[in-house]
């Protein structure tokens, strides 16, 4: 039996990666209160939208994307970020679409992705230690004891960024320049010239054709709008609550509480405790949810999660994003594949090859070999549909900028050149280059997957 539910409900229970050294809770109260009163960002028809599609990708028919910032920052905060990041996802999504011959679902890591769980509560620099830096929307990253205590306007300010980054995606989206006929014009500035660059114009001219072709037939977006247009969502992990709990709405149409925040919430590997304050808040939101599921997850307990988050078997509702590392994910990996098949559980599995191949250089630098995080997708690629299950989907910390965070990838980036260009504020993300390599790789696999199927089923 369910236990009632209600927004504020994981108060009671223990929460832990949410500070609780704000000076003045009074303070906090009020900025919650605040928020309250504010729109909601995303409504709960798309989020429903949302979680029939990745139904779709559950039954094998779709393929999930999921892409951004580790941290979004109010510093990195500009309309050509924000455009360059929906180009690379973009063009990720043409080149799986096109390989794998399935619709992408497209989530964006965006529009509300700042608060951090932290390994470490402190930092100490010269003899001098301080909290962490937690996220924008907590405290502040310069390393001074102004900076670093949590302030309540942060949220407010994450807020109305969230507010205007999701309008530009939205406008990017519905407004034309989604359209696949723009699939050249997507192309980063940096990326032109590297193999891939050349990869994804051989790739884009054939679409090209294609939609010459069909625009002879009489297809065109003037005829079909809905050309024009594609779906992005947007998601971020669901660190802290208080503001999580302040955009949950119930939705008059169907009654439910939905969390407007953003379409998809998920719950990190550090704050997945089944008695924990992160799983009694999403198990009552009605948004598509997922959760990150790396090495310490035993499959028993896989199970009781699942049970607490999707109790209903719905298909889309659960995405589970696998983060053990390109070492460990063979022999971690297809275990809880094998009890949530034997189960007969309806999830979405996606890969995430980032968080569990962070390593730091000699000279300090929290770096992601490239080599790893494609390895780690093989392993993925491969260890699903040797368990019987659908390889649905990626989930990838990236930017189209050009930064220089993840050692490796055809740019060969070494320890000695990270400091180029290296600006991240949380975890090294891929550039567009690496972004789009990846999706090569991911995308040959997934022609693997698709052809081995075929194959099955005229056997
Ligand atoms: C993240 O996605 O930024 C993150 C912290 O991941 P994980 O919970 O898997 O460590
Ligand atoms: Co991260």
């Amino acid at each position: 039996m369910q236990q009632k539910w209600s927004p504020s409900g994981w108060r009671t229970r223990p929460a832990k990666h949410i500070p609780s050294d704000y000076p003045d809770s009074a303070h906090l109260e009020r900025t919650e209160e605040t928020l309250r009163t504010y729109p909601p960002l995303v409504f709960a028809g798309e989020a429903r939208n949302l979680q029939a599609r990745l139904a779709d990708v559950a039954a094998g028919k779709a393929f999930l994307l999921q892409g951004g910032d580790c941290a979004e920052s109010f510093k990195e905060f500009h309309p050509n970020n924000i455009r360059d990041t929906f180009r690379a996802l973009m063009q990720m999504s043409v080149v799986l679409t096109f390989a794998g011959a399935k619709p992408v679902v497209k989530v964006a890591r965006m529009a509300g992705q700042f608060a951090k769980p932290r390994s470490e509560a402190t930092e100490t620099k010269e003899g001098v230690t301080l909290p962490s830096y937690r996220g924008d929307n907590i405290n502040g990253m310069d390393f001074t004891p102004e900076a670093r205590t949590p302030d309540p306007e942060r949220l407010l300010k994450a807020y109305g960024q969230s507010a205007a980054t999701l309008n530009l995606i939205r406008a990017f989206a519905q407004g034309g320049y989604g359209d696949l006929h723009n699939v050249h014009r997507w192309t980063l500035g940096f990326v032109a010239d590297s193999p891939q660059g050349k990869r994804y114009r051989e790739l884009a001219d054939r679409i090209s054709e294609a939609l010459d072709f069909m625009a002879a037939c009489g297809i065109t977006p003037e005829s079909t709008p809905q050309m024009r247009q594609v779906d992005v969502y947007t998601s971020h992990e669901a660190l802290l609550l208080g503001f999580e709990e302040a955009m949950t709405r119930i939705d008059s149409t169907s009654g439910d509480w939905y969390d407007t925040s953003a379409h998809f919430l998920w719950i990190g590997d550090r704050t997945r405790a089944l008695d924990g304050a992160h799983v009694e808040f999403a198990r009552g939101v009605k948004n598509p949810i997922g959760m990150k599921c790396g090495p310490s997850l035993e499959a028993d307990d896989l199970l009781r999660l699942i049970d607490a988050l999707n109790p209903a078997n719905e298909p889309g509702r659960l995405t589970l994003i696998a983060r053990f590392g390109a070492e460990k994910a063979a022999a971690g990996l297809p275990k809880l594949v094998r009890a949530v098949m034997r189960e007969g559980r309806n999830v979405v599995w996606s890969c995430d090859p980032m968080h569990g191949n962070t390593l730091k250089t000699a000279s300090g630098y929290k770096t992601r070999p490239f080599d790893r995080i494609l390895s780690e997708v093989e392993t993925f690629m491969g260890a699903l549909p040797a368990e019987g299950a659908y390889p649905g989907g990626v989930h990838v910390e990236m930017t189209g900028a050009q930064v220089t965070e993840c050692l490796g990838g055809a740019a060969e980036i070494t320890e000695d050149t990270l400091s180029d260009r290296y600006h991240t504020h949380c975890d090294p993300r891929l550039n567009g280059q690496q972004a789009l390599d990846l999706a090569f790789l991911i995308a040959e696999r997934l022609r693997g997957v698709r052809e081995n199927g075929r194959r099955a089923a005229n056997a």
